[in-house]
């Protein structure tokens, strides 16, 4: 360093502002600030160098260059243990190689068997003849640990049923030689991209990207990628977990009656509404199916009722959130007397009322026929006996598709079994006593669900 020592000197040059043409470096180096290793793998440093102007002149580039990297401080006088790697020499205390192209200026440097007493800064020397110089501005941290660092783990696009997501999952390779492999643990059928990046920093990445279409079922699903890192013979493992949280329409939606056997007029009747969503259900809806009229009742999750002669009929709920509308099956309020309504029917004289309600309850027992306690029915599928079941459809379906490719119907079997459990958990305690049916039923009923309610 060829500083004045004079005062006076400094004051004018900090003043004038040409410091660096004096405090200039001898050599810049570029390499990345920092890089984490494994034990027992290696670590390639990206490194490269340049001659400041003012020592162009001494810099012969055509004699053979070699490279020094220095440890804790770029001052090894009397501390000839902190270099610990010179190209010159055949034996070092690193095993390590340059492996650029030093007459190019890349002074790319790979070191092997990593131990965790390697961590610390290391600095970059080149010596030629008559050029040596050390910059002693930059330094790279290297720090070593026994288990690697989380890949990281990325969503893009909205979390909405039949909205495609693509996950991202990247993991650094200190030591490009043995990069990570990725792997995904996710609730459906996938295909990967992966490839070797180069970072900014010029250090290595490993990327993975995933691409598909959620479907509700893969809501509150954990996601995970997985980065195995080769070390010798054995593999260290680090991943990264994700809860995915997808928002969709009311699905499973329920009508439950109580009591379900036929009641007295003057009696109370509780008609429960049930339905899975995500954001919650703002809004339920009831409505009452009347001499072959639609009509709503009450706005609600119950509709508690003191029974007159005219509430007896089949009666349905709709849920509704931001998303979207699912709408129940319908279920029956009989009251006492009634119950033989063909005989009802006949009283009233008129042999059209008589037909449509025998279809009517036809139709009911068709679908009721399933269930052995009739109490309950889920989501009809669209359309069917719902004058009104258009105003739902038409939220329910905006924006998506009408039906669920077969890829992803058989994948709903695969995981109903799972789902249920996980869906029924939000149930409200009415429905939560059909919990009781067998597992086949169930599966029945999520089919149903992904054909109809979408
Ligand atoms: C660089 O070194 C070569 C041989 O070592 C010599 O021939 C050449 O003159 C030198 N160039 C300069 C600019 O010193
Ligand atoms: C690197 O090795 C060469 C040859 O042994 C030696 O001349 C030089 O001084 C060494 N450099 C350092 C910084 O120890
Ligand atoms: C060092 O790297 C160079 C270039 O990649 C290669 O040719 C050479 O064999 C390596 N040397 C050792 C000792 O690994
Ligand atoms: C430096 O050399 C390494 C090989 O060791 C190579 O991967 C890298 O691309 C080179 N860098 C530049 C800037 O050429
Ligand atoms: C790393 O160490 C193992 C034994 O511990 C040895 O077999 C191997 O050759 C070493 N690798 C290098 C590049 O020196
Ligand atoms: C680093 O530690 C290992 C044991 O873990 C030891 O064999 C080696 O000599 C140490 N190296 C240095 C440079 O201190
Ligand atoms: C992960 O993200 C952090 C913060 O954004 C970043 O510093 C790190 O380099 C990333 N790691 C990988 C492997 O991309
Ligand atoms: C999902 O991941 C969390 C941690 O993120 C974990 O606690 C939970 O057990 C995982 N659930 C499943 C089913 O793997
Ligand atoms: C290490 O992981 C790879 C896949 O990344 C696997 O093929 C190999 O069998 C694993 N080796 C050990 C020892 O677990
Ligand atoms: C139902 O209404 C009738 C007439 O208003 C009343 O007498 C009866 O007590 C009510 N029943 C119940 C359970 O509230
Ligand atoms: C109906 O619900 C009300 C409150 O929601 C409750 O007090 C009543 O006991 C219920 N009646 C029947 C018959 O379940
Ligand atoms: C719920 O829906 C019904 C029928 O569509 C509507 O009349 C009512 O205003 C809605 N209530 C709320 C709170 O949105």
């Amino acid at each position: 360093m060829a500083c004045p020592e004079n005062m006076f000197f400094l004051i004018v040059l900090f003043m004038s502002g040409v410091l660096a043409c004096f405090c200039q470096p001898d050599l810049i180096a570029t390499m990345p600030d920092r890089l984490d290793v494994l034990t027992g793998s290696c670590v390639q440093i990206p490194c490269s160098f340049d001659i400041p102007d003012k020592h162009k002149n001494t810099f012969n580039s055509t004699i053979p260059i070699s490279g020094v990297w220095i440890k804790e401080s770029p001052k090894f006088d009397g501390r000839p243990d902190n270099v610990i790697f010179n190209s010159s020499k055949t034996v070092n205390i690193y095993q390590g190689n340059i492996t650029g192209n030093m007459s190019q200026k890349n002074c790319t440097t790979v070191f092997f068997n990593v131990t965790t007493n390697y961590t610390n800064k290391y600095y970059f020397r080149i010596e030629s003849q008559p050029f040596r110089a050390t910059d002693i501005d930059k330094f790279v941290d290297i720090v070593v640990r026994d288990v690697p660092s989380s890949p990281n783990l990325t969503v893009s696009g909205e979390l909405k049923e039949g909205n495609p997501v693509s996950l991202n999952c990247s993991a650094v390779a200190p030591c490009p030689e043995h990069p990570p492999e990725l792997t995904w643990t996710l609730p459906t059928q996938f295909t990967t991209e992966k490839q070797l990046q180069e970072n900014p920093d010029q250090t290595k990445s490993v990327f993975s990207t995933v691409t598909f279409t959620l479907s509700y079922l893969h809501h509150e699903k954990n996601i995970t990628c997985t980065a195995v890192y080769p070390v010798g013979a054995s593999n260290k493992t680090a991943e990264h977990n994700m809860m995915l949280n997808v928002s969709f329409s009311p699905k499973d939606t329920s009508a439950s009656i109580s009591p379900a056997d036929p009641v007295l007029v003057g009696s109370c009747v509780n008609l429960t509404c049930s339905s899975t969503a995500n954001p919650p259900v703002t809004n339920f809806t009831w409505f009452q199916i009347s001499g072959g009229k639609t009509r709503h009742v009450e706005s609600g999750q119950s509709y508690s009722l003191n029974v007159t002669v005219g509430d007896g009929g089949l009666y349905y709920c709709e849920a509704r959130n931001s998303h979207g509308c699912g709408k129940s099956k319908e279920v029956w309020l009989t009251i006492k007397g009634q119950e033989t309504s063909m005989g009802f029917g006949i009283a009233a004289g008129t042999l059209g009322a008589f037909l449509l309600i025998s279809l009517i309850s036809l139709f009911v027992w068709r679908r009721n026929s399933r269930l052995h306690d009739g109490l309950e029915m889920t989501d009809s599928p669209q359309g069917q006996n719902s004058p009104v079941g258009t105003v739902c459809a038409d939220q329910a379906t905006a924006g998506e598709k009408p039906e669920e490719p077969a890829e992803d119907q058989s994948e709903e079997i695969h995981y109903g079994d799972i789902d249920f459990s996980k869906l029924k958990t939000k149930e409200t305690p009415a429905a939560a006593q059909d919990r009781v049916q067998g597992q086949e039923s169930e599966y029945a009923e999520v089919n149903v669900t992904g054909r109809g309610d979408q």
